[in-house]
């Protein structure tokens, strides 16, 4: 091999050149300097000619095959920069499917269902089960087996959605104490909250609102039990201790029967112009009494042997008591901003 055509160097320089190179224009500035028309690699075979005969052959093998070698090379290393380049790339453009939508404005529940839910839990702290009836109720369980005699003003047709069948959209919860009573028997303590309706439409009431209803039935049970739960129940719903009035009142389903007012959740009493309590310091926010022996007999229960209580509450009522909503329409309205405002100002006089 003469002097001047050290192919070794060749090689040498040329890997030396290609560990070097980190782009795909650098690797093919490396091919225009070794392979190019005037590469280092192609004056070397152009002067082959020039060497003596003897020579030639070998020397021609040995520039043919690094010649291939730094082809292979040069494709190898742009394969590994253009596969590291897609990489880096595909990294730099991966989207995260599972990743929320931007500016997506969380859900709430509606708050009659947020009260519903805040009710519930505290009467299972107290040991009672949800229970729930149909919306489309017979006539016997809403009123009949409630003490609600046929002649009562309550089964009028101006107050009682009726279907054509005899059937009705019952007028509040009650039924289901009859409907749980059958079911399970004594000793029983459920809960039950559900919509209910009424040929009612005004500024503070609608056709469709929301009761819940609560039984206890057990032995001796007394009327100190009643009193305590109710006001178990409203402590932990308002997250005060208030103070309370139970004032006798007449359902045909209790005897004797309550209605409870709490201390006003807004001015204490303290504000004669309260646009809650309008000044007298209480709110009425429930129902309720002794279960009257004939609701128990109806509920397949000997009433010689239990007794208990029964309640009745107002789930929107207290919905708009504890979230200070004005206006119970409301509730029941499409527009949704006032539920995402947390209510701002909505409906307040
Ligand atoms: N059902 C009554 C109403 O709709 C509320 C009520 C009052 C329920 C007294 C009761 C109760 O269980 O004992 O106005």
């Amino acid at each position: 091999m003469p002097e001047d055509m050290n192919i070794n160097a060749v090689r040498d320089s040329f890997r030396e050149s290609l560990a070097g190179a980190s782009t795909l224009q650098e690797l093919d500035d490396i091919r225009v300097k070794y392979t190019g028309k005037k590469g280092t690699l192609t004056t070397l075979l152009r002067s082959l000619g020039k060497l003596p005969p003897e020579l030639r052959k070998s020397a021609g093998q040995e520039l043919n095959t690094l010649r291939d070698e730094i082809e292979q090379d040069l494709q190898a290393a742009g394969r590994k920069i253009r596969d590291a380049e897609n990489e880096r790339q595909e990294i730099s453009e991966r989207i995260d499917v599972t990743l929320p939508e931007r500016g997506r404005k969380a859900g709430a529940f509606h708050p009659v269902i947020q009260t519903m839910h805040e009710i519930v839990n505290i009467m299972q702290g107290l040991g009672y089960s949800v229970a729930s009836g149909p919306e489309k109720e017979e006539e016997y369980y809403n009123f009949e087996c409630l003490n609600v005699p046929s002649w009562h003003p309550a089964r009028d047709m101006q107050d009682t959605f009726y279907f054509a069948d005899g059937t009705l959209l019952r007028t509040h919860t009650s039924p289901v104490q009859i409907r749980a009573m059958h079911e399970y028997g004594a000793p029983l303590r459920i809960v039950c909250p559900g919509k209910v309706y009424r040929r009612d439409n005004d500024v503070t009431h609608s056709p469709m609102f929301n009761q819940m209803e609560g039984l206890l039935i057990d032995k001796d049970v007394p009327f100190s039990v009643m009193k305590g739960t109710m006001s178990e129940m409203m402590n932990a719903f308002f997250g005060k201790s208030l103070r309370y009035r139970f004032r006798a009142s007449y359902f045909p389903f209790t005897e004797p029967s309550m209605e409870l007012d709490i201390e006003c959740v807004e001015c204490s009493g303290h504000d004669e112009h309260c646009r809650v309590c309008h000044g007298t310091g209480w709110l009425e926010v429930a129902g309720m009494g002794m279960v009257h022996p004939n609701v128990i007999r109806a509920g397949r229960i000997d009433p010689d042997k239990y007794n208990g209580f029964a309640f009745g509450i107002g789930l929107d009522r207290m919905a708009m008591l504890k979230y200070g909503i004005g206006d119970l329409r409301l509730l029941f309205d499409g527009n949704v901003s006032y539920f995402m405002s947390g209510f701002e100002g909505a409906g307040k006089c």
